[in-house]
């Protein structure tokens, strides 16, 4: 059984977004599913009711646009089904020496991993408070502990997003709201196709499933922490990041980023 009543997973059509849905489904939690594509959203809707029980209903939205946005929003804050999860999930990269890939791919990577989830949170916000209770999951990243060269865009996104979340946990202490980045490394997704990275020079053994990912992001969550970062090789990694310095980190990253492209 879910401790959730009602989820609104953002980026539900594929990859960890889909886990997401699949797992708080299974647990008996009703969900609001949201991406661009329809129909790929219905056909999940429709298996998840039939196979859980659960109510699942279809939002389609380009999150990268300010009516898609509020479009998910005005449905954050309907109180008549009210929402107690709100996954922040959607997101896009970028890989390549900055200023070689086109600007507004670059501008639309802020729009959805960023300006998205601020606008979605501070929907989410104002109604769970109201409410006493609440769980805010922002899909973060393990970029967001160093500058990442040749990601260099997507890394601050990141890092703008792992920084909102712990302060926005701190903020909620006490509110019944509870807020995690949660900041997994390389998951088998669709995403590195989509953002143009190779997979070839990472060995196989190091990439999660997306499911490992959305299970500790649940218990995580559950457990009051303010940041997770999934599976023991990448919380090795965010460990070494806080003692080695982060001049040496970037140079170890722009080399393995120089032979990529
Ligand atoms: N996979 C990894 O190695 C990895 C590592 C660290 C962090 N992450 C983060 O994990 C999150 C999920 O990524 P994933 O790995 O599951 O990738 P994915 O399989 O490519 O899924 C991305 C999801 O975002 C949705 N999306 C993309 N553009 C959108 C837009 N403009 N409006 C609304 N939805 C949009 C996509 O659906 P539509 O195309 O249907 O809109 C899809 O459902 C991202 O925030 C990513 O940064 C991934």
């Amino acid at each position: 059984m879910s401790d959730w009543r009602r989820a609104v997973v953002t980026g539900a059509s594929s990859g960890i977004g889909e886990a997401f849905a699949r797992r708080l489904g299974a647990d008996g939690t009703d969900l609001v599913l949201v991406a661009r594509s329809a129909d790929t959203l219905q056909r999940l809707a429709d298996e998840l009711g039939e196979r859980s029980g659960v109510t699942v209903e279809v939002c389609a939205a380009d999150l990268t646009t300010p009516d898609g946005c509020a479009t998910v929003a005005a449905r954050l804050a309907d109180d008549t089904a009210p929402v107690d999860l709100l996954v922040n999930n959607a997101g896009i990269g970028t890989s390549g020496a900055f200023g070689s890939i086109e600007l507004q791919r670059e501008v639309d990577l802020i729009a959805l991993n960023v300006t998205a989830v601020v606008r979605l949170t501070h929907a989410a916000v104002a109604r769970m408070r109201a409410q006493g209770r609440g769980g805010i999951i922002n899909v973060s990243s393990l970029t967001a502990f160093q500058p990442y060269p040749f990601g260099a865009n997507y890394g601050a996104s990141k890092a703008y997003v792992t920084s909102f979340s712990k302060a926005l946990h701190t903020e909620l202490a006490g509110t019944g709201v509870g807020v995690l980045a949660l900041c997994p490394g390389f998951t088998r997704t669709n995403f590195q196709s989509a953002a143009g990275i190779s997979r070839t020079p990472i060995p196989d053994w190091l990439w999660l499933q997306p499911e490992e990912v959305v299970d500790e992001g649940l218990a995580a969550l559950a457990a009051g922490r303010s940041v997770r970062v999934p599976g023991a090789a990448f919380k090795a990694w965010a460990g070494l990041t806080k003692v080695v310095p982060d001049a040496l980190i970037r140079r170890a990253l722009a080399s393995v980023g120089h032979r990529r492209h």
